[in-house]
């Protein structure tokens, strides 16, 4: 992660926002190549599943909406997390990534018995060294300095929410020094509060909207009055959703300001909802594949029904190998008619839709893949992300880093390079190559220093493919060459066939 943290500054992929205070936990910042790839994601997924489909169509629904809306959808009641302070370090976190293991020790002298010493707190993403070594910091408390850890003993873990009070001080913190600093959790509200008008007192508190989602439901009359759709149909929406995180953590995957990409994709309340939730989880893989991410990273985590949220009758996660582990990338959820039959209620409007085949009236289902697009950037960070070995320009082998990245999501398709900075026969034609690939996409002009440098400058921005105008082109048959990122193989040919070589590489022809 460190890694892919200190190449998205330096490249310009991502920043912390406000970093010039000092940043600001949980918020950052896409810069010039960031917001190429996230805007590349974004419209991959609109391509596909607006424009590419007939039966889902698009929508932009404003960040904060009648606060009523919140109430009805059950998140002024229950959208919280429970947290715990230490009293400590001061930190605080959130009670359920919290893991309890006990510490057990056994005596050095072949043949003791196994002992008890106490029980460490960890962060659910924390590596087996971090559990040990917060493991050994309770057996120097307990200044046991001859016993040793039993390391297996430290997998019988139990979730923090489930230890009885009683039992809070033999517990050694995540980042504590000494036991018992951790309070009993309580809940923590997650949505951002703001006031809307002049007045601010309880008649003006707004929400800053926690998912796209309701959005949508408030919407689904409008559309369907005016569209072309009829159920089943989808509304798909992007933008940006914020939740008062506890602990913001892992980059952008847990961000207190984010984007995400919802549809919501009403059904028949007797339609064979199973078979279509599968479907859409198919669809969804299938998705995240075209743009890079490997297959076998992507796993199926089905939720217990007793852990699924409020308003849904199943719920399958899929996870993505982070850095930071195999973790949640997108949630794809059966809601039932749950956001219908409350949004009619507490707005008193009929919601109902009339299929005029079945000639009945009802409150459709409803199926929602949703997913965070900044966890899909860390994703296509995390996958494209390589090193190799390669030749410099004197032929010795040399350690690049490369992003292998699809050419529909990396941020330049192309980059022009005129052999010699110094030759104004080279950039004149070099520039006119260039500004007629930069009509059809975003290209980069680099005519500064060795061929070498060049190529590694755009390896390590994912750029898949290099033109280098040289003597040939300009004195012998108006040739180029093109260098592939991957294979780091060239080819040759005519200037003018350069626009439709890129095009059919990119499966635009
Ligand atoms: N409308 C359903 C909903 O919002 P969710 O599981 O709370 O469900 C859906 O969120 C997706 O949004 C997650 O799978 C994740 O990709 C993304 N997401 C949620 N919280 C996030 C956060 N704090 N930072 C970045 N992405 C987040």
């Amino acid at each position: 992660m460190e890694t892919l943290v200190t190449l998205c500054k330096r490249r310009g992929f991502i920043f912390l926002s406000s970093e010039i205070y000092g940043g600001y936990a949980g918020f950052f910042d896409y810069g010039p190549l960031g917001v190429e790839l996230k805007n590349n994601i974004k419209a991959a997924w609109w391509k596909d599943f607006v424009h590419g489909r007939d039966d889902i169509v698009g929508l932009d629904s404003s960040i904060i909406m009648h606060p009523r809306t919140w109430e009805a959808s059950g998140h002024v009641a229950g959208f919280s997390d429970p947290m715990t302070d230490c009293r400590e370090t001061k930190k605080r976190y959130r009670a359920d990534q919290i893991f309890v293991a006990p510490v057990w020790v056994a005596e050095m002298v072949a043949g003791a018995e196994a002992q008890f010493i106490g029980n460490i707190a960890f962060m659910e993403d924390a590596s087996a060294d971090e559990i040990l070594k917060r493991a050994k910091v309770l057996r120097d408390v307990a200044d046991k300095k001859h016993f040793k850890v039993i390391e297996e003993k430290l997998a019988e873990k139990r979730e923090f929410d489930t230890i009885p009070e009683a039992e809070l001080a033999s517990i050694l913190g995540p980042d504590a020094t000494k036991p018992g600093s951790l309070t009993p959790a309580r809940q923590f509200k997650l949505m951002f509060e703001t006031h809307v008008g002049a007045l601010q007192d309880a008649s003006s508190v707004a929400y800053l909207r926690p998912e796209t989602a309701q959005g949508i439901f408030n919407n689904y009359k409008n559309v369907l009055d005016t569209g072309r759709v009829k159920v089943p149909f989808g509304i798909a929406q992007i933008g940006k959703a914020f939740r008062n995180e506890i602990t913001p953590r892992n980059f952008v995957f847990r961000c207190r300001e984010f984007e995400q990409m919802e549809i919501e994709y009403f059904i028949q309340p007797d339609a064979d909802w199973k078979s279509l939730h599968r479907q859409w989880i198919d669809t969804c893989i299938d998705w995240f594949v075209s743009i890079g991410l490997p297959r076998e990273a992507i796993k199926e985590d089905v939720h217990p029904q007793e852990k699924l949220a409020h308003y849904a009758k199943a719920c399958t996660d899929l996870s993505f190998k982070f850095p930071h582990g195999q973790q949640e990338l997108e949630g794809i959820a059966v809601r039932g008619n749950f956001d219908l039959t409350q949004h009619q209620q507490y707005s008193g409007k009929n919601l109902e839709y009339f299929d005029e085949e079945k000639k009945a009236k009802y409150l459709p289902h409803v199926i929602e893949p949703s997913f965070g697009v900044d966890r899909a950037v860390l994703a296509v960070l995390t996958a494209a992300y390589d090193e190799d070995e390669v030749p410099n320009d004197k032929g010795v082998p040399e350690k690049r880093v490369i992003l292998r990245f699809a050419p529909k999501v990396a941020p330049y398709k192309v980059a022009v390079f005129p052999l010699l900075k110094n030759k104004p026969e080279l950039m004149e034609r070099a520039q006119r190559i260039y500004k007629k690939v930069q009509k059809r996409w975003p290209a980069f002009w680099d005519a500064a220093g060795a061929i070498g440098r060049r190529y590694r400058r755009q390896d390590e921005i994912g750029t898949p493919w290099c033109i280098t105008i040289d003597f040939d082109t300009i004195e012998k048959d108006g040739t180029v060459t093109i260098r592939d990122r991957d294979t780091t193989k060239q080819v040759r040919i005519h200037e003018d066939e350069v626009t439709a070589w890129i095009a059919e590489k990119m499966g635009e022809n």
